[in-house]
């Protein structure tokens, strides 16, 4: 540890009690009142106002971010022709260029307004490649077992959707569990993921960096330099500990920074 350096490291759990409201929960709340237009589970993650975010970022401060995705999606190049994609939301983040290179898409999200919104962004272009598209509201990790098995042929990306889990359930040792039954189940299938791994209220920014294996949070933050108190979204049990992947830094907003973990397994 460098002098002068200190972390925080807070567990979903201690985060989402006792805290201060901030802005974005003032969001959600405002969001809940508005009850028509939202799911009542999408409010916690995606929904109306993750949308409206995102319609604006996407051409600005998320643009350095798409890019990493886009070049990192353009290695992973499994030989399926089905894709599963599971919490892509509008595919605010998701390139074209990826998309197109299936014959078949389906896409689990439980965001309501993800399907119209991930139509009007990727409609033309898979109508253009013939790429067949298909949908699902459904709630993928009440059930990921049967969802992973009515497509037993598709390779699967996860789409920034499991950093979620800490949001959407209080108990950290559960979420921990969940992410290691989750590697479990998709033994022997190809399949990658980009997560939210730790983020944090903060103006530092950094470059994006590859990793031979898994780092602890604290070795990750220390080696980027980062101080002060970061959100542990428990997901580092995800790809498996001798994975190759990618952090990539996502400035979500002007006041915070996410760290990207993405990493693709073969089957
Ligand atoms: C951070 S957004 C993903 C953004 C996406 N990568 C993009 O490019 O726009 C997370 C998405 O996961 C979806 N989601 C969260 N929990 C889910 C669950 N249990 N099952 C299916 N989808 C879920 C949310 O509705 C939301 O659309």
């Amino acid at each position: 540890m460098q002098a002068g350096q200190t972390w925080l490291l807070r567990r979903a759990q201690c985060a989402l009690s006792n805290r201060v409201p901030r802005r974005q929960d003032l969001e959600l709340w405002r969001a809940r009142r508005f009850g028509m237009l939202l799911s009542a589970k999408a409010d916690r993650t995606g929904g109306f106002f993750w949308h409206m975010r995102a319609l604006v970022a996407r051409r600005s401060l998320w643009v350095p971010f798409r890019e990493e995705v886009e070049s990192w999606l353009a290695g992973w190049t499994p030989p399926h022709r089905k894709l599963l994609l599971v919490g892509p939301s509008a595919g605010w983040c998701l390139p074209d260029s990826f998309l197109t290179r299936f014959e078949e898409i389906t896409a689990v999200d439980i965001d309501p307004f993800a399907k119209p919104l991930f139509s009007l962004l990727h409609g033309r272009a898979l109508r253009r490649a013939g790429v067949r598209l298909s949908w699902s509201q459904t709630d993928f990790f009440a059930d990921p077992a049967h969802v992973l098995h009515a497509h037993p042929d598709a390779t699967v990306l996860f789409c920034n959707v499991a950093g979620q889990r800490c949001v959407q359930t209080r108990d950290s040792a559960a979420v921990e569990q969940e992410m290691l039954r989750l590697r479990a189940l998709l033994q022997g299938r190809s399949w990658a993921s980009f997560h939210d791994l730790l983020s944090a209220e903060t103006h530092e920014t950094r470059q994006a960096r590859h990793l031979a294996q898994q780092m602890s949070a604290y070795d990750l933050l220390s080696s980027y330099g980062l101080g002060g108190e970061w959100f542990d979204h428990l997901t580092g049990q995800l790809l498996p500990p001798n994975s190759p992947r990618r952090i990539m830094p996502w400035r979500i907003n002007r006041g915070r920074l996410h760290l990207i973990e993405a990493g693709w397994v073969e089957g």
